[in-house]
């Protein structure tokens, strides 16, 4: 489980964030303990979870590859150490730039997602001289069990090519001379927990093999994606997420071909559990039907409780008072839908004590926003503090 140093943060300004680095090493160990039982699996990391930089640094020397989804995040890629050669770049509407940035630095591939797309790719990758490695987003029409605004992977969804679209596609790359097609790339969604999901994919993905096969179409890569999920509810008793049952499931149900290779891009099971916001009381507020615990940290520096109505626990780090309370649990900015928890039990609170909000290390600080004139909110390591 993440430690929390609290004696160290009395000096901090606070809200800012917390990641407790031993606990992502922890996490990558065993992320590289059970892909390396599949010798043709390869682990990106989902740059847009958290793109921290000592946080990335820590992630590249593990050896995984990274997963980008603007021309900036390949470059932060590239500066914290991922090699170009490990980078893949998604995006539903990259622009000219952008892909320059991905084509002159000769990244990995491109998971391109649409046709319009893929002809830019190719006056571009002209333009230089170069022959750039292409995989296709499909968008495989399968449900995953998540919220519905981080689904992404149904024919509603503005992610990828239609499957009905997919052999056009490639019969396209092939007439394209700064292309090559290399495979096919997929996401379902985020914070998934039900493994029958990535079953779903897997089987998925073996029909559309059988169906490009008999056309003498070969795919070299394929990419799941990322979505596995993390406890939220208890963070302390599942600090790492299940890495084993999760390849288990593409194991047992993805049928590879000879010399294919299998790519992951996993965000939130990475860094989610290993960083906590951290905030201070600035008063409870006697409401008439409820007491308020009003809070420095605000909903532009965690959007996911407003945006996605998710629960993270919170936890009084000032306070082992036996006697609990029931709080709102809110911060200061003027929207109503600035609130962490409704009716939350916790440790009863004064003004002054020190707040944790868990398991905010995935789309935590990278969503963080200035509104109200805020300042971003900072993200402290283990080391930093020392
Ligand atoms: N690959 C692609 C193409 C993606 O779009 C995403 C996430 C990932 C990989 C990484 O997925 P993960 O392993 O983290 O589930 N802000 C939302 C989550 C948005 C996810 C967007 N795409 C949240 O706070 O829940």
């Amino acid at each position: 489980m993440i430690s929390l140093p609290t004696e160290k943060f009395s000096n901090i300004d606070t809200p800012f964030y917390y990641y407790d680095t031993e606990l992502l090493r922890r996490t990558l160990e065993a992320i590289v303990k059970e892909a390396s039982q599949h010798p043709d699996y390869n682990v990106h990391y989902a740059v847009k979870a958290n793109a921290n930089p000592k946080i990335l640094e820590i992630i590249s020397s593990y050896g995984l590859g990274a997963d980008c989804v603007s021309g900036n995040e390949v470059l932060a890629a590239l500066e914290s150490g991922f090699p170009a050669s490990k980078i893949v770049y998604a995006g539903v509407a990259k622009t000219d730039r952008e892909i320059l940035i991905g084509i002159d630095h000769d990244i990995y591939c491109f998971n391109c997602e649409s046709i319009e797309e893929l002809q830019i790719i190719q006056e571009l990758a002209a333009g230089r001289s170069k022959k750039v490695r292409v995989a296709l987003r499909i968008n495989p029409d399968v449900k995953a069990h998540t919220h519905a605004n981080i689904t992404t992977g149904l024919a509603e969804n503005k992610f990828g090519i239609p499957m009905s679209e997919m052999e056009n596609a490639i019969a396209l790359t092939q007439q394209m001379p700064n292309i090559e097609f290399i495979g096919l790339h997929f996401h379902i969604g985020s914070q998934i927990l039900d493994v029958t999901d990535f079953k779903a994919l897997a089987e998925r993905i073996n029909q559309l093999q059988e169906q490009l096969e008999p056309k003498g179409i070969t795919i070299k890569d394929i990419n799941v994606g990322g979505g596995l999920g993390i406890d939220y509810t208890n963070p302390e008793a599942n600090a790492i997420p299940g890495f084993k049952e999760y390849f288990a499931a593409f194991s047992e149900n993805l049928n590879l071909r000879e010399s294919q290779q299998v790519h992951f891009e996993l965000g939130r099971s990475v860094v989610g559990q290993m960083g906590a916001l951290i905030a201070r009381t600035i008063f409870i507020k006697k409401g008439t039907s409820k007491d308020f615990c009003i809070i420095d940290a605000g909903m532009t520096d965690l959007i996911r409780p407003a945006l996605y109505g998710a629960l993270h626990k919170i936890k009084n780090l000032s306070s082992s008072a036996e006697t609990k309370h029931t709080y709102d649990i809110v911060g200061p900015i003027c929207e109503s839908s600035d609130v962490f928890a409704k009716s939350y039990e916790m440790a009863e609170t004064k003004r002054g004590d020190l707040i944790a909000i868990m398991s905010a290390g995935a789309y935590g600080e990278v969503m963080a926003s200035q509104y109200n004139c805020r300042n971003l909110p900072k993200g402290y390591t283990t080391e930093d503090l020392i």
